[in-house]
């Protein structure tokens, strides 16, 4: 059972404090699972180990010695840090699942270290060289834009929180939409609306395992992640897709600052798995479809902890429509990452969980109140099971059987 037991405080960064240092993590082995604190608290994609422990050959990759000496991919390509195999398989991907209008070549593709690293890149790409931009999210924001936003006291731009309340129509301002949203899942699009701004569209969730595809996007500046879309986080992998050639440019620029380009084995080790993400959504594909396979088991995670929480009369849970997924050719209905509870009172949601050993993150973290939590559910199934249970104990329903 690899339940993580943990310690330290909750945090706000998406890997945050209580993802502790090896040394300080225990497994539960040999200590009661009673006992033992579940840290759902950040969305760690491991859920998707079953899915890549059956693709362990298919998705295996080999890196020579005499590979990646070079910092320069392609000098022909703007970003000239991008792997030509990593481009052609995100291409592919995009144009397979229907989720980007993507084949109509108007893209650049920016890749970073992970959309995080992209985000700044963005940030400091969009705003303008004489004034400070706001950047603001719509509340619940993913909790994750104020501290990356503000970490450097950068004099080009500064959190200025929800976008629902920014007003000024002189000033310049940039405007993170996260849709799928973390952490409630709810499809969004842009607030501010006014002049003198930009929009970042921040589609980390934007793939048919967590909602329907029900048009292809094509906004200005879009972001992907490796992590959400195959689970693998570790190899920090993110991809901006840009329509403005100077934007591109400054978004390169900054990557060519902070790191020198973006790791040549991680890019490698992406495209294997996002080509065999794609080959398995091929027609007469001798392998499962990834997205189906990951879809079914958030459906029945979903359903699982719908049950629990209807069981009783503590939390509450949102609702999401049904629509037509081009990607299904189905319809289908979104199953967040991330599960959005609030308490039915106006109790500290974090904290009656974490008085029954789950660590969640507190809605003060996502711009709103304190009543609401956000849980991971792409844990192992070990700890999803385990929040079921603890959740019964709290509602007063254990006698269900969650095994
Ligand atoms: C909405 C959103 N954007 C960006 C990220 C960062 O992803 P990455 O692991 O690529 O840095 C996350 C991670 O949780 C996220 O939820």
């Amino acid at each position: 059972m690899g339940v993580t037991v943990q310690t330290s405080e909750i945090n706000h960064s998406e890997v945050s404090s209580n993802n502790s240092a090896p040394e300080n993590r225990k497994n539960g082995i040999g200590e009661s699972i009673a006992d033992a604190v579940i840290n759902l608290d950040h969305g760690d994609p491991t859920m998707f180990e079953a899915y890549w422990e059956k693709m362990r050959e298919r998705s295996a990759v080999t890196l020579l010695g005499s590979q990646s000496l070079s910092y320069f991919s392609d000098p022909k390509n703007l970003c000239w840090f991008l792997e030509p195999k990593l481009e052609q398989e995100i291409k592919r991907l995009h144009t397979i699942v229907g989720n980007v209008a993507i084949e109509e070549g108007q893209y650049y593709i920016v890749v970073g270290t992970g959309s995080s690293q992209l985000i700044q890149a963005a940030l400091y790409a969009l705003s303008p060289p004489d004034a400070a931009a706001t950047v603001v999210c719509a509340a619940p924001y993913y909790s994750a834009y104020p501290e990356v936003t503000d970490l450097v006291r950068s004099r080009r731009f500064e959190w200025g929180g929800d976008a629902r309340s920014f007003e000024r129509d002189d000033e310049p301002f940039i405007e993170l939409v996260t849709t799928p949203n973390n952490p409630d899942g709810v499809i969004r699009e842009a607030v501010v609306n006014r002049p003198h701004g930009s929009v970042v569209y921040d589609l980390a969730y934007y793939w048919p395992h967590f909602t329907p595809i029900t048009a292809p996007a094509n906004h200005h500046l879009m972001l992907f992640t490796f992590s959400k879309c195959t689970g693998h986080a570790g190899s920090r992998i993110g991809w901006a897709l840009v329509k403005d050639k100077e934007v591109a440019k400054k978004m390169i620029k900054f990557m060519e600052v902070s790191t020198i380009g973006v790791s040549k084995d991680s890019q490698l080790r992406a495209a294997k798995i996002l080509g065999t993400v794609s080959d398995s959504c091929s027609t007469g594909a001798d392998i499962e479809n990834f997205f189906v396979f990951s879809r079914n088991i958030l459906k029945e995670r979903w359903n699982r902890l719908r049950e629990v929480v209807k069981a009783a009369d503590l939390f509450t849970l949102l609702k999401y429509p049904t629509q037509y997924c081009r990607f299904a050719k189905d319809m289908t209905d979104t199953v967040p990452a991330f599960a959005w509870i609030a308490t039915k009172g106006e109790e500290d949601c974090a904290e009656v969980l974490k008085k029954h050993k789950i660590l969640g993150r507190g809605g003060t973290k996502f711009g709103v109140g304190k009543q609401f939590a956000r849980i991971s559910l792409v844990s192992k199934d070990e700890e999803f099971n385990l929040l079921l249970q603890r959740l019964s104990i709290i509602q007063g329903t254990d006698d269900l059987n969650y095994e």
